[in-house]
C-alpha cells in the first residue's frame, strides 16, 4: 500500500557536477518497495513542487530508500542544495514494477544515463534470492563519465559489469546498446530489462525480439496522479488498458507503468 509523509534525509552526496546520492529514513516505503518501482518527491516549503517529481528506488533496505538524482531543472537543482536532517515530502512506492525472470536464463540488464537505479535494485533482489551472479550481465551507458554512478556499488556485486559514454571518457566509446547487441547476439536468449530513453528502449525492444523483455518508462510526469494523460503511451491494441478507438491503446506510465512489456508497446 502507498504511503505519504515527511521523511529524513539520512544523507546526501554531491557525486559529480550533475549527480546526487539520496538516503532517506522511510521505513514504510522501504518495507515495500519492489524493484521499478519509484517514488513522488516535493520539498515541503518550496515553489518548485507545485506536482511532485518522480524518482526510482535504487535501493531499499534497513528503513530506508537511495535515490540517484541527476540535476536537471529547478526541482533537482532545489534537492542538490538539501543537506542531512532536511526534510522530503514522499509518496510510495508507486508503480508496478519488474516481473521477475521465467527462470533461471541469462538475464541482460541495459541502463542509459539515469535508468539505472531500477535495474541496479532488481539485481540486488535476485541475488539476495539466490539467482546466480555469473548469469547477470548489466550495461550502463551515459553521455560521459561524470554522468555515470553507483559503479562501486555494482563491481561490489561481482557481476559482468559495462559500461559505455558518448564521448568515451569512461568504458567503450559509443552508445550502450551495441555492447549489449553483440553478448545477446550470441546466445540470442535470456531475460531483457531496460531503463532509459525512448530510442534506447526501442533499439532494446529490437534487439531481444521474442525474448521476455520489460522496460522502464522515464516518461515526463506533468501530474503524476492518472488525470492529465501527459505520460501515456501507445500500447498495441489487445494488450493494453484504456480503450481507444484509434487502434491503439493509451496506457498511462505513472498509473498502468512505468514497467511494461516490450511485446506490448506500439513504438512509432
Ligand atoms: C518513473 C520515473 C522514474 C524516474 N527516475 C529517476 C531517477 O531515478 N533519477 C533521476 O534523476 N530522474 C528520474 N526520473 C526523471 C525525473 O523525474 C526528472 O528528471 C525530474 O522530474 C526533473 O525535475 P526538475 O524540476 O529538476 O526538472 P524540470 O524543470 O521539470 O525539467 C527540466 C528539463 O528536463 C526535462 N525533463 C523533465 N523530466 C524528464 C524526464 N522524465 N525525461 C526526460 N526529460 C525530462 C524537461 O522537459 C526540461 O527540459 C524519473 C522519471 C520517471 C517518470
Ligand atoms: S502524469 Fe498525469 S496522467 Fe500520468
Amino acid at each position: 500500500m502507498k504511503c505519504s509523509g515527511n521523511f529524513q534525509i539520512a544523507s546526501i552526496e554531491r557525486l559529480s557536477s550533475n549527480i546526487i546520492r539520496l538516503e532517506i529514513d522511510s521505513p514504510p516505503i522501504a518495507e515495500q518497495a519492489r524493484p521499478g518501482q519509484f517514488v513522488q518527491v516535493r520539498i515541503p516549503g518550496k515553489e518548485t513542487n507545485i506536482w511532485p517529481r518522480p524518482f526510482s528506488i535504487h535501493y531499499a533496505g534497513d528503513g530506508r530508500i537511495t535515490l540517484y538524482i541527476k540535476i536537471l531543472g529547478k526541482m533537482t537543482a532545489c534537492m542538490a542544495k538539501l543537506k542531512n536532517g532536511d526534510i522530503l515530502n514522499i509518496t510510495g512506492p508507486l508503480g508496478n514494477g519488474f516481473a521477475e525472470p521465467p527462470d533461471q536464463v541469462p538475464l541482460y540488464l541495459v541502463a542509459g544515463g539515469i535508468g539505472l537505479p531500477p535495474l541496479y535494485f532488481l539485481v540486488c533482489i535476485l541475488l539476495k534470492k539466490g539467482f546466480p551472479p555469473e548469469l547477470i550481465h548489466l550495461y550502463s551507458g551515459a553521455k560521459s563519465a561524470a554522468d555515470l554512478f553507483a559503479r562501486d556499488e555494482i563491481v561490489a556485486l561481482n557481476i559482468d559489469y559495462r559500461l559505455a559514454t558518448d564521448d568515451g571518457s569512461c568504458g567503450v566509446k559509443g552508445l550502450i546498446v551495441e555492447p549489449f547487441a553483440k553478448d545477446f547476439e550470441k546466445s540470442k536468449s535470456g531475460a531483457v530489462y531496460a531503463c532509459g530513453p525512448m530510442a534506447m528502449l526501442a533499439a532494446v525492444a529490437k534487439i531481444a525480439e521474442k525474448n521476455f523483455c520489460q522496460l522502464s518508462l522515464e516518461q515526463l510526469m506533468p501530474c503524476g496522479w492518472g488525470v492529465c494523460n501527459g505520460c501515456a503511451v501507445k500500447l498495441k491494441s489487445d494488450n493494453s488498458i484504456v480503450e481507444d478507438e484509434r487502434g491503439f491503446r493509451l496506457a498511462r506510465v505513472c498509473k498502468e507503468g512505468p514497467v511494461f512489456n516490450a511485446d506490448d508497446i506500439l513504438w512509432d
